[in-house]
């Protein structure tokens, strides 16, 4: 272990691993995904998939990797091994370090349009904007692949630089000073939403539940979400579980990353939609709706300027702390088994991801060979199918085997004295982990296929 180094208290631990969690999942993708699939009855499946499905299989992700305190796959081979099974159930680690890296992919894309959004605040490029133009910035700024690239780069360096520096100096100081900021910055939006916006009508498009709103897609994308929100089945909370300092509470820090991961989504929720409303925008409008509806009000509250270039800024900051996470166990893979130094593991990593990131930026601009056509003649781009398939199909199928690896295979003994805590409430996680996940997975993919 002395190659990767721990945390060097709990709270520096907690900050890194919410870091890791609170991110564009929660500001950019939760708002859109709840806008196109009704509100409220997603919001609420969603809430369901954290608490019954997501938390249980982070807890059990974190105790594979703090007992082996290796990289994912060896982590979780470990366990196998010491629990008298095959290591083959390190595919638990492999599928995650695969589906971190095609997130990564667009991540640090979606990430560069709040890097060049929040040059546009800071610039003035909202001022007194109307929504047209608002619109045209938007798509002026997706219209041809060379900003693209730069903005994402911008993102990568950085990645870099933190991931190239190691754990404790590179990684710690950054999520230090970062989380803060985020939370002050987001409770001053809602708070302004809350009083200029339509909060009534967004405080019940969020939380008042109509189940005709949500299709069986929609709940599966509920089902995604919440483990794309909370990094699971990506390796990220093995890789942080292997850093856990001894005496921390893997019960205790875990309640706690989804609590505030889901505040923040929310916060997120009621900073945006109450703006949306007002402005009359459409609530099911994609990818581009914090882009297209925030930057209309920035235009028009006093001290927009700063407030709208804020904004994006803590967007940009969120996603820096998850990107540092998507990159590390990539490159944390590189050291431990191709023997790199950790420098040249990052910037190898980080160039092969801004190579595959433009699968994404060409689907954006529009480039025809990105566009494909699926069964049933669903015209979509490949920056679709990598976000569709990771979030939907590789994390939730990823956490059912990590569920059923943890739930049925791992020694109770070894599992108990690495969660190590009250009795009761180790049982209720097992019996979430053993039947109550695995169930709710299955029950949705089969849903979808029509088969039940
Ligand atoms: N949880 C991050 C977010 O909500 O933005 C995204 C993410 C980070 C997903 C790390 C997966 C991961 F491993
Ligand atoms: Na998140």
């Amino acid at each position: 272990m002395a190659q990767h180094g721990r945390w060097t208290n709990r709270f520096s631990y907690m900050l890194a691993a919410t870091g890791a969690a609170v991110g564009l999942g929660n500001i950019w993708k939760f708002p859109y995904i709840m806008g196109e699939n009704g509100g409220g009855a997603f919001v609420l499946v969603y809430l369901l998939c954290i608490l019954a499905i997501g938390i249980p299989i982070m807890m059990a992700e974190v105790m594979i990797g703090k007992h082996g305190r290796l990289t994912p796959s060896k982590s979780a081979a470990k366990l196998a091994q010491d629990s008298g099974h095959s290591t083959k159930w390190k595919v638990t680690g492999w599928s995650g370090v695969v589906a971190g890296f095609l997130i990564l992919s667009f991540y640090v894309v979606i990430a560069g349009w709040a890097v060049a959004y929040a040059w546009f605040g800071f610039s003035g490029a909202f001022n007194d904007q109307s929504p047209q133009q608002i619109g045209k910035l938007f798509s002026d700024l997706n219209a041809s692949p060379y900003p693209l690239m730069g903005w994402s780069a911008f993102i990568i360096v950085g990645t870099v630089i933190v991931v190239a520096k190691g754990v404790q100096k590179g990684l710690e100081k950054a999520v230090n000073t970062m989380m803060p900021i985020l939370f002050v910055l987001l409770a001053i939006m809602v708070g302004y939403a809350a009083s200029t916006g339509d909060f009534n009508q967004a405080f019940e498009f969020m939380f008042a539940a109509d189940f005709f709103k949500l299709s069986w897609n929609g709940v599966l994308i509920a089902l995604g979400h919440s483990f794309f929100t909370l990094s699971l089945a990506s390796g990220i909370m093995t890789m942080y579980g292997a850093y856990l300092p001894e005496n921390t509470s893997l019960v205790k820090t875990s309640v706690y990353i989804a609590i505030m991961d889901t505040l923040v989504a929310l916060m997120a929720g009621m900073a945006i939609f109450p703006i949306v409303f007002a402005n009359g925008l459409p609530a099911g409008a994609g990818p581009g709706l914090i882009f297209q509806s925030l930057p209309i009000a920035f235009g028009q509250m006093p001290l927009g300027q700063w407030f709208g270039g804020g904004f994006f800024l803590m967007v940009v900051v969120a996603a820096f702390t998850s990107s540092i996470a998507l990159i590390e166990a990539s490159v944390a893979w590189l050291v431990e088994n191709r023997g790199f130094k950790r420098w040249q593991a990052a910037v190898g990593a980080g160039f092969i991801i801004w190579a595959v990131s433009l699968l994404t930026v060409f689907s954006l601009t529009g480039a025809p060979w990105t566009k494909l056509t699926l069964f049933g003649d669903v015209q979509t781009t490949i920056f679709d199918v990598i976000d569709y398939t990771t979030a939907n199909i590789m994390l939730p199928l990823g956490g059912l085997i990590i569920a059923v690896f943890a739930g049925w295979i791992v020694d109770p003994k070894i599992s108990q004295a690495t969660i190590d805590t009250h009795p009761t409430v180790y049982q209720l996680w097992r019996i979430m982990l053993k039947f109550i996940a695995p169930i709710a997975i299955l029950a949705v993919f089969f849903n979808l296929i029509g088969v039940l």
